[in-house]
């Protein structure tokens, strides 16, 4: 089960696929939205709210594995199926994000 509704959204390409390195998160603005956007060591791609919904701690510079994305300020951490928090924190905004030529596209 997906918690992204694509019916609502706009595609906006935010930069390239190679401006996120492998593991890492990196800050974007998809029409007008501050998003983060990951790229896990398995080459797959997620893409969240930027601002961590605990406190606004930059969810770009947070640690990733396949399963969590955790915030670097009170290691918060949300699920990337769902955007659930296994923590108790509210649950993150969850964004559809594809590779198309190099270029990372965000729905949002
Ligand atoms: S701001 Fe992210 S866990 Fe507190």
């Amino acid at each position: 089960m997906s918690v992204v509704d694509q019916s609502t959204t706009t595609a906006h390409v935010v930069g390239r696929v190679d401006d996120v390195p492998l593991g890492e998160g990196r800050a974007f603005v998809a029409g007008g939205v501050q998003v983060a956007v990951f790229r896990l060591r398995d080459g797959s791609l997620h893409a969240t709210q930027a601002a961590c919904p605990h406190a606004g701690g930059p969810l770009a510079d947070g640690q990733t594995d396949a399963d969590v994305l955790v915030c670097p300020l009170h290691l918060f951490a949300y699920r990337w199926r769902d955007g659930a928090s296994t923590s108790g924190a509210a649950p993150v905004r969850l964004f559809a994000v594809h590779e198309e030529d190099g270029q990372l596209v965000v729905d949002v």
